[in-house]
Order: structure tokens, then C-alpha cells, then sequence
């Protein structure tokens, strides 16, 4: 089992910079752009030529700035800033970070195991402030400090255990910001305008491209001329540098009124930029990739291992590939998985499915299949995150950044992905001919296409969603890859309108669900696959003559009665295999209308956060 830290998690956004500009307009710029990281409270520290002066305020960045508002004699060219996700004390201003213990102040993302006992050896109690484990680490460091502050940092994170990212300052040691990573994420660039430090690339966009992930174990020293690794030994260590080839635009709404809503536009230009770089002559190639076919000659069988949506993309590429390749493809949701006594081997590939790349229990289930010899494949949305970086092969998918909670064009770019990969591993394993996999190819285009007519149904299906705003309990049947889909139908509604649903296989409605079937009660029914498709119209017969009110999703091909529906929302006609990405948007198109008329936050639903190291 991989010990990767244990119950509850700080998810939280952070940003630090040593340079020319005002520190403060870029770090609240960039804690705008973390925001979807975690939005319960947010604090500053700008180091000024006679003090570090922290500001920090309950609520969004929003609040942050309007404290700020009032400190504008303040000028500061270095500091660091935080938005926090709470979980180690509650939602206050004492709790938010920076924290500040004798000469330093500190931001800190991810978890501190071993707290409390370092709290009680050390005696300080009477001068902590907060009930938060970061509090302990600033101690510590002040602790060690006797005007060597990388010796200081060494000497304490020897004794933490858990998960961190952290950025110091020193009061006695102008413009300049120390950090230091285990476990969770940080990033860092030096640009024109000085050195930055982030949790994550869409906080330095604005100012660049170029960028290295900071690597573990290593001091990240920023000022206003470099951006500095060194190593245990204060030797200088090279980065790796990294380039994204999206820009500023790509990180913001554009001009939509959510973020959500623009990433469903997006689809179409995302499962392009994904797809079209990876086919030759029709067949899918991933020599760019460096993903040689050997690995795939011995694979018996697939593991595929994620969470939530990217889970759910899983569901689709298991049935492609058992369907094509003739192995046995399991999905595992990756907290179960981590914590099982999985049956893997070297013959067998693990695929680890992960927009952030950052979400702590897939990364725990690929370190686990690692240590039992599988070969592991990411797939994976952002570049040189801590999954791509540890899985054996990556496949990043090139949907942009994804800033809404509620995860939509990274799905869609996941099943567009596990398609070719399908096709990929069916070409080594013979189990089609070229002929075949030309065909498998064309469908995947086409359906990709299909996405346009889709979003094109977006009034129709914002006006529909007037029924489903005041209900309580909402069902989404289906059969084969429909049910699949239907576990991601719900997901995406639940999580953004808060309305209560379930997923069912539709032949098992009549075990037992369909008792809470009554009158008014909404079922989302999807019928796409031909090969059930008078199956699925009994099991939506017998909602309806329950009362229920019936959403239908089908081919605009399949001719069903009136009276068999209360809406119905059509793709084109695509093979069974190839609905999914076009029905999805329906599905999401369903869940943000929902979600916007029940006057919600879309894109930072309660409790949520994006990139989510939940143990
Ligand atoms: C999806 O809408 C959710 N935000 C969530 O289920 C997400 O898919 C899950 O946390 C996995 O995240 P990842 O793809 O970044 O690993």
C-alpha cells in the first residue's frame, strides 16, 4: 500500500513573486486565476523596505481586494499569496494564510500529518494563533533560523511528514521567497518581469509560457533576477523547462458568462488539438508521444484507474476496448483501488485518467501499480504535472486549462483519447485490420463533428431545464456505453445544481429503483445504442406509466412514439460506439442550464474544488 498521507487535505491556490512590478497586483492576479482551486479564504504578504505586511480576509479574493483597497500606500516589488480550502480549522481570518511566527511568514499547501505532536515537543502553544498544521511550520522554521535560511527549511521539513508546498519569507532578507515541495504541486518561471512561483501555470500565463515544474527536495530561491534551484548541498540544480502553447485568453472567460460554459464551446477545438496530431494515414500513431507499440504486445489485461469524471471516461474506453481488443479492461475508482489487493503483473497496463494530474488518490493507485510491476500510461491535461511525470508513458490530452469545477471538455478529450488508444492496441494485438481502424477512425471524427449540432441545441435545452429546477430526486437510465454515460449525466448534475441524482442501468430500474419512481419525478433517459434500443423503450414505458417525467436522449434516426417522452434531444446518426462525446454535451449543456436557473455558483459549486488531493 502507498502511504501518500492521511484523512482531510488542504487544496488550496498559491502565488509568489520577486521582481520589478507591484507585488501586489500580481499576486492578486494570480490568486483570480487559482481561484477554482479553493475559494474560502484568501491572504498577502508584501514585503516592504521596513516590514512584511499581511492582509488577509474571509470569502473570495473578492473580499482579499476590498481589504487591500485600503493599504494602497503599500509598495511592495515581492511577496506571496494564498487561497484556501479549508480543512484544519474552520473558515476564519486566523486560519487563512500567510501565517507569520517571529521572523517569518509562510503559505502552505497540503498536509502537515504529524501537527499536533510537533505543536506539543516544541511548547510553543501560547504563541500559535490558528488551529491550522501550517502554523507549525513557520515555528519550525523561525525555530531553526540563525540567518541561514535554507539550512532553517532543511532542518525543518526533516521533521514534517505528509504532503506540502510551501513559500517563505524572512523579514531580514528583502525580495526574496524561499520554497520548497513534497507531494504537492508548485511551479515557477523567470520572465521579464521578475521570478514567479505558482500552484499552478495558470497563475504565470499572463506573463509566460515558460515555466518548470519545482522539483521535490529541491530550495526554489526567487528575486528580481533568477529563479534558483539548489540542492541539499546549496548547489545550483538545472530546470527543466516546459512550454504551454496556450495563452493568457485561454485561462479566462472570454466574454462567457461562466467558465464552464465556455469549456463546453470548446470541445470541439480541444478534441481536435487532441486528436489530429496523433493519425497517420488514418491510423492512430504515437511515436510523437515516445509510446512504443512493445508495450503493448504483452499486455493480458487493462486496469484503468481514476476518479470521478475522468473515472467515468474510463467506463466508456473499457467497453471500446473489450469490445476491440479482446482483453479484459476493469475500472477501478482509484480510493478503492489504492487500498485493495489489485491482480496485476507486468503484463498488465494500467491507464491512470487525470485532468489536473494532481488528484492524490489516482497518483497513490499509479505509485501502487508501479511497485507491482504494470506498465502505467497517464492521461493526463496538464504538462508536467506529478502524474504525467510518474506514469511509465503519458498521453496528454490538449484540451487547455479546465477552470471549471465541474470537469467537461477534459472528459470529452479522455474518451477521444481512449479511442485511439483502443485502436492503437487493437492494431498490435490484430484484432482489426488496418481497413477496420480506418473506419473506427472516420466514426471518431464524425463524432467529434456531431459536437457542433449539439451545442447548437443549447436554447432548447435551456428552456427545458425549467422543469428540473425545483426538483429533488432525478434519475439517468441507460443501457451498455448509454449507462456509462449516464453515471457522467449525473455526476455533472449533482455537483453544480446541488438537485439529488442516481445513474441506473435501465434493465435494473425494476430491482428496486423503480419504487421512487412517481409522479413529476424526472428521468433522463439516453438511448442511443441501436442494439438495445426497444429494450431501453420498454424500461422508459414503464417510468413513464409511473408518472415520470421523461427526458429522452436519442439518434435523430430512431423514431419513437410521442407519448413515450416529455422532451426529446437528438444526435445525429453516428455508430453505437461513437455517441458518447456528442450525447455528453447534452448531458452538460442539462447540468450548467440546471445549475445557472437555481441560481448557483457554476463554476465553484459548495465544497468543491478543482484539483482535489482528497485522501
Ligand atoms: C468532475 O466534474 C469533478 N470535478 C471531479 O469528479 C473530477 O473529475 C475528479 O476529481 C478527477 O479529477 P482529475 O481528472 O483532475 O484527476
Amino acid at each position: 500500500m502507498v502511504q501518500m498521507g492521511r484523512k482531510g487535505k488542504n487544496m488550496c491556490g498559491i502565488i509568489g513573486y520577486s521582481g520589478r512590478l507591484e507585488a501586489r497586483q500580481v499576486l492578486v492576479n494570480g490568486l483570480e486565476q487559482l481561484e477554482y482551486r479553493g475559494y474560502d479564504s484568501a491572504g498577502i504578504a508584501q514585503m516592504t523596505k521596513q516590514s512584511v505586511e499581511v492582509t488577509k480576509a474571509v470569502g473570495n479574493v473578492g473580499a482579499l481586494k476590498r481589504k487591500l483597497e485600503k493599504k494602497e500606500d503599500v509598495i511592495s516589488r515581492c511577496g506571496i499569496g494564498h487561497t484556501r480550502w479549508a480543512t484544519h480549522g474552520g473558515v476564519t481570518e486566523e486560519n487563512a494564510h500567510p501565517h507569520q511566527f517571529g521572523k517569518v511568514t509562510l503559505i502552505h499547501n497540503g498536509i502537515i500529518e504529524n501537527y499536533k505532536k510537533i505543536r506539543e515537543e516544541y511548547g510553543k502553544e501560547q504563541f500559535f494563533h490558528s488551529q491550522t498544521d501550517t502554523e507549525i511550520a513557520a515555528m519550525l522554521i523561525d525555530f531553526f533560523y540563525d540567518g541561514n535560511p535554507e539550512e532553517a527549511i532543511w532542518k525543518t521539513v526533516a521533521q514534517l511528514e505528509g504532503s506540502y508546498a510551501f513559500c517563505i519569507l524572512f523579514e531580514d532578507i528583502p525580495n526574496v521567497v524561499y520554497c520548497i515541495r513534497r507531494i504537492s504541486p508548485l511551479v515557477a518561471a523567470y520572465a521579464e518581469e521578475g521570478a514567479f512561483v505558482a500552484s499552478d501555470i495558470t497563475a504565470l500565463i499572463a506573463y509566460t509560457q515558460d515555466y518548470f515544474v519545482v522539483p521535490e527536495d529541491t530550495i526554489l530561491v526567487l528575486t528580481d533576477e533568477k529563479a534558483e534551484l539548489h540542492d541539499r548541498e546549496g548547489e545550483i540544480v538545472e530546470p527543466d523547462l516546459l512550454h504551454v502553447k496556450w495563452d493568457l485568453t485561454a485561462a479566462q472567460k472570454n466574454g462567457y458568462p461562466h467558465y464552464m460554459l465556455k469549456e463546453i464551446h470548446e470541445q470541439p477545438e480541444a478534441l481536435h488539438q487532441t486528436i489530429a496530431p496523433r493519425i497517420k494515414a488514418g491510423i492512430p500513431d504515437f511515436e510523437e508521444d515516445q509510446i512504443p507499440d512493445s508495450i503493448f504486445e504483452s499486455v493480458q489485461q487493462i486496469k484503468i484507474v481514476a476518479c470521478g469524471t475522468a473515472m467515468h471516461a474510463g467506463l466508456i474506453g473499457k467497453v471500446l476496448i473489450e469490445k476491440r481488443v479482446r482483453i479484459p479492461a476493469e475500472v477501478e475508482i482509484a480510493s478503492e483501488f489504492r487500498y485493495a489487493s489489485p491482480i496485476i503483473d507486468q503484463n498488465t497496463l494500467v491507464i491512470v485518467i487525470s485532468q489536473s494530474g494532481e488528484t492524490i488518490d489516482t497518483l497513490a493507485s499509479l505509485r501502487l501499480a508501479k511497485e507491482l510491476g504494470a506498465v502505467t500510461l497517464g492521461i493526463v491535461n496538464v504538462k508536467g504535472s506529478t502524474i504525467a511525470r510518474e506514469s511509465d508513458y503519458v498521453l496528454y490530452t490538449h484540451a487547455g486549462p479546465e477552470i471549471a469545477v465541474a470537469s467537461t471538455k477534459a472528459y470529452t478529450v479522455q474518451i477521444a483519447t481512449l479511442c485511439l488508444l483502443t485502436m492503437r492496441l487493437a492494431l498490435v494485438k490484430k484484432t482489426l485490420g488496418r481497413g477496420e481502424i480506418n473506419r473506427d477512425f472516420a466514426l471518431l471524427k464524425e463524432s467529434m463533428e456531431c459536437v457542433k449540432r449539439s451545442l447548437l441545441l443549447d436554447p432548447q435545452i435551456q428552456e427545458m431545464t425549467a422543469c428540473l429546477t425545483e426538483a429533488k430526486d432525478l434519475f439517468f437510465i441507460g443501457r451498455g456505453i448509454d449507462y456509462a454515460l449516464s453515471c457522467e449525466g449525473s455526476i455533472k448534475l449533482k455537483e453544480i445544481s446541488y438537485i439529488h441524482s442516481e445513474a441506473y442501468a435501465a434493465g435494473e430500474l425494476k430491482h428496486g429503483t423503480i419504487s421512487l419512481i412517481t409522479e413529476g419525478v424526472p428521468v433522463i433517459a439516453i438511448a442511443t445504442q441501436e442494439s438495445v434500443f426497444s429494450k431501453m423503450i420498454s424500461n422508459i414505458r414503464e417510468v413513464k406509466a409511473r408518472g415520470a417525467l421523461v427526458i429522452l436522449i436519442t439518434k435523430e434516426s430512431m423514431q419513437v412514439e410521442e407519448s413515450v417522452f416529455d422532451y426529446h434531444f437528438t444526435i445525429p446518426e453516428i455508430a453505437d460506439d461513437y455517441t458518447p462525446i456528442p450525447a455528453a454535451v447534452i448531458l452538460q449543456l442539462i447540468a450548467y442550464h440546471t445549475s445557472v436557473r437555481r441560481g448557483l455558483n457554476v463554476d465553484q459549486p459548495r465544497n468543491l474544488a478543482k484539483s482535489v488531493t482528497v485522501e
